[in-house]
């Protein structure tokens, strides 16, 4: 299947990210931890200019716990501050503000040095749509923070979101787009749901989940559809869909419907939690 992807304004949010950027101390991205390769955008290095990193591997709880522990592990390797987390469970995020310390502390040291004391360190959130940035700072921002307003002259139309003493952050996430020239991404990203289904043919995206689950998650497909997992995933699907009730008229197997129930259960991890990328093929990338 091709996959292709129209990023609209893409120029003008990179460069008001750039912008914004400018502003911050540390950069708080947020990456899907089923597919933390493909969900992040590699132009975010270029902008960074620099800035300390948080990398958080969001939906932990929709991906394979040992898998996800590999990547944390990588991602470490490549000098990211970085946890798994569950955006939508406020009380797992208080790491988080931990985290942004120890991304922050040079500069920590270094106002410290210079006589400042208790200055907050600013951050901002960025990543793909869909990763769970807008459930992260609400999660994370809670209600009981107040806005700090706008800071003529310094931050003018910037509006920050005071989380405590030590941390703000700017109240509008940073969106970055998909990006993919390399079509195995491009179906990673269709797998989870973030790419507009338009441009989308369930059914072959169905196909090629059965391939993948076969594979890497056996008996997974078996044990929630009733299925033989055979090597011929339209066999599979139209078995799939005959269980399921998924028939048309004249009393043929409706693969389109089937092809998206399977592909609903597998994004609302009614199939368990299944990661779709493992670091290991990763290695020696920059
Ligand atoms: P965005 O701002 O980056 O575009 O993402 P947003 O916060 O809108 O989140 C996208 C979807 O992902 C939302 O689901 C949200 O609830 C869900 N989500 C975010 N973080 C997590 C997480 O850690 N675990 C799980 N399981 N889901 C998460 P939705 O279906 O679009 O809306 P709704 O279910 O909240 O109504």
């Amino acid at each position: 299947m091709h996959f292709q992807w129209y990023p609209g304004h893409m120029t003008k949010a990179k460069r008001a990210m750039q912008e914004d950027i400018r502003l911050i101390d540390v950069i708080i991205e947020l990456v899907d931890a089923r597919i933390p390769h493909s969900s992040k955008n590699p132009d975010i290095d270029g902008l960074a200019n620099g800035k300390s990193r948080v990398l958080l591997l969001n939906k932990k709880d929709m991906a394979d716990e040992t898998i996800v522990n590999k990547w944390l592990s990588f991602y470490e390797e490549k000098g990211y501050h970085t946890i798994a987390i569950n955006a939508k469970k406020k009380n797992e995020l208080r790491q988080v503000n931990e985290l942004i310390q120890k991304a922050c502390q040079t500069k920590i040291e270094r106002d410290r040095k210079r006589g400042i004391k208790n200055r907050p360190v600013r951050a901002m959130i960025v990543g793909i749509p869909n990763v769970g940035k807008s459930t992260f700072i609400n999660s994370f921002a809670g209600r009981a923070c107040a806005k700090t307003g706008n800071k003529p002259g310094v931050t003018r139309g910037k509006q920050w979101i005071r989380l405590n003493k030590q941390v703000e952050l700017l109240d509008t996430p940073g969106i970055l787009w998909p990006k993919f020239e390399d079509q195995i991404v491009g179906q990673h990203l269709a797998f989870i749901g973030s790419i507009r289904d338009e441009l989308i043919q369930n059914t072959d995206l169905a196909l090629d989940l059965i391939e993948f689950l076969c594979e890497y998650y056996p008996n997974t497909l078996s044990n929630h559809y009733e299925v033989n997992e055979t090597c011929d995933s339209v066999a599979v699907l139209t078995e799939l869909a005959v269980n399921r009730g998924c028939i048309q008229k004249g009393k043929e197997p409706n693969l389109d419907k089937a092809a998206f129930l399977l592909l609903d259960d597998f994004r609302n991890a009614r199939l368990g939690r299944i990661s779709i990328e493992t670091p290991d093929k990763h290695k020696g990338e920059s």
